[in-house]
């Protein structure tokens, strides 16, 4: 795993869509930013290419740039890393509120381990709040013997108002080595609350939404070449608030025909369309976004809708980027007047929040939640004082766990004006937005933290 990209000429290649649904394979002499003229013609809507022209604008602004995080760190749970995390939602995508809690669930792990060791152990945990920013610790969401994979990984979750039914989205990993992922659900859990706290009881039914094509989505198999971990994954809740058709939206990867030096840069945002009626039958559809040529993880993609706009969010790292590009650790964003796209990069190369140059890995993980008609932006506490991920992971143990936040870093108020953004203001650590019913209502006007 390279950290630094090196300068680079962009070659063209050829890639293969298939149409999965027609069951033909078709090759055709695409180049990155052309990508979806051969899935239109096969009859559903091609993915949006993230072009390397559009990359190459990516810049870090004040507009774009975290303030430094200067404050000790307190951690949000003694004995466990605290990093991916996102609230328990309504249907509709607003933050649920069951009896005065908001609930969230966030990867965790022993904090014995060194910090890179923590995504071999993940297990979901939850968390409950009166106000969305003061958090108690309650227990694992899962009965480790029932849920899928050796572990599991990112997540959303979904609570059904009519039935009082919480369901977590996971990804179902196997063992370190090799990282296989699918995308998960547990369905039917409830949530029990009184003046002592929050509990989930009643157990998860747990079922596969979906795995790797091959044709859309690269399987592991296909990626085996490819030094940059593969990814299928991430799975995010989304009701369409026009049509109410139910999706999940996922980190994938392009398959690719003729590798080469750029085979490894082919992340996708993925969608998988719930055709059932329930929670149980799901169609992998066309991705939504490709980064052929340009990156190859857009991880824990998510979308805000805001007057009208399709605001898809993804996050991405440094050393994801393809040589000739760069871009840091940081939330990037695109948007769309319908959730099929066209998706247009933000601030133009799409960086909505960076980190600082002087700590460019202090939080990771950033996810975007309807606040008004802003965002809160929520993190976690990366590393501090390194200038690079892979280095750490050579430090003594000590120092790795000294230099690891591992718990909710400050969110971020983030205007949108249509195609641009802008970091407000550093709110308090872990604070989501408040839970104030459907994201279409509420003009965030009179809200303090
Ligand atoms: C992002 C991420 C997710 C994944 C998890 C694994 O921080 O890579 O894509 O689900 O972390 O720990």
């Amino acid at each position: 795993m390279a950290d630094d990209n090196e300068a680079g000429e962009p070659t063209r290649r050829s890639f293969v869509k298939a149409a999965g649904v027609l069951g033909v394979a078709a090759t055709t002499g695409l180049t990155a930013g052309t990508g979806s003229a051969a899935a239109d013609s096969l009859g559903f809507p091609g993915a949006t290419d993230w072009t390397r022209e559009q990359a190459e604008q990516i810049e870090r602004t004040p507009e774009t740039t975290a303030p430094l995080i200067d404050e000790s760190v307190e951690r949000l749970s003694e004995d466990q890393y605290i990093w991916d995390t996102w609230p328990l939602r309504n249907r509709d995508g607003s933050l649920a509120k069951v009896n005065g809690y908001q609930i969230i669930f966030s990867l965790t792990a022993t904090n014995d381990v060194v910090p890179g060791a923590r995504h071999n152990l993940a297990s979901i945990r939850y968390f409950y709040s009166h106000n969305g920013h003061d958090w108690q610790q309650g227990g694992e969401v899962f009965d480790a013997e029932a849920a899928l994979g050796h572990h599991q990984w990112a997540g959303s979750a979904m609570y059904d108002e009519e039935t009082g039914d919480v369901n977590v989205f996971y990804t179902a990993v196997s063992a370190a080595g090799e990282y296989r992922q699918r995308l998960a659900v547990g369905t039917g859990a409830s949530v029990e609350t009184s003046g002592d706290g929050v509990e989930i009881t009643g157990g998860f039914d747990h079922g596969i939404i979906a795995e790797a094509d091959g044709e859309r989505y690269q399987t592991l198999e296909q990626s085996r070449d490819q030094g940059i971990i593969y990814a299928f994954r991430d799975p995010w809740f989304f009701k369409h608030p026009e049509t109410g058709e139910e999706y999940v939206l996922f980190e994938g990867n392009t398959p690719i025909e003729n590798p080469s030096e750029y085979t490894d840069w082919n992340g996708n945002v993925g969608i998988a369309k719930a055709t059932g009626e329930g929670l149980d039958e799901w169609e992998l559809q066309e991705p939504l976004v490709e980064a052929i040529t340009v990156n190859q993880q857009l991880e824990r993609p998510h979308i805000v809708v805001s007057d009208g706009n399709y605001y898809l969010f993804t996050i991405s790292h440094r050393f994801t980027f393809a040589p000739g590009l760069t871009g840091p650790d940081g939330l990037y964003g695109f948007v769309a007047d319908s959730l099929d796209g066209d998706y247009e990069p933000l601030n133009e190369g799409g960086l909505v929040v960076s980190n600082p140059e002087s700590a460019p890995f202090q939080t990771y993980s950033w996810l975007a939640l309807p606040m008004g008609d802003n965002l809160a932006v929520t993190s976690f506490y990366n590393f501090r004082e390194t200038d690079s991920l892979q280095d750490v992971g050579s430090l003594p143990p000590d120092e790795q766990k000294r230099l690891f936040g591992g718990t909710l870093a400050p969110s971020l108020q983030v205007r949108i004006d249509d195609t641009e953004t802008e970091i407000v203001r550093e709110m308090k650590d872990g604070y989501f937005s408040p839970a104030i019913g459907s994201q279409q209502r509420g003009n965030g006007k009179g809200w303090k933290h």
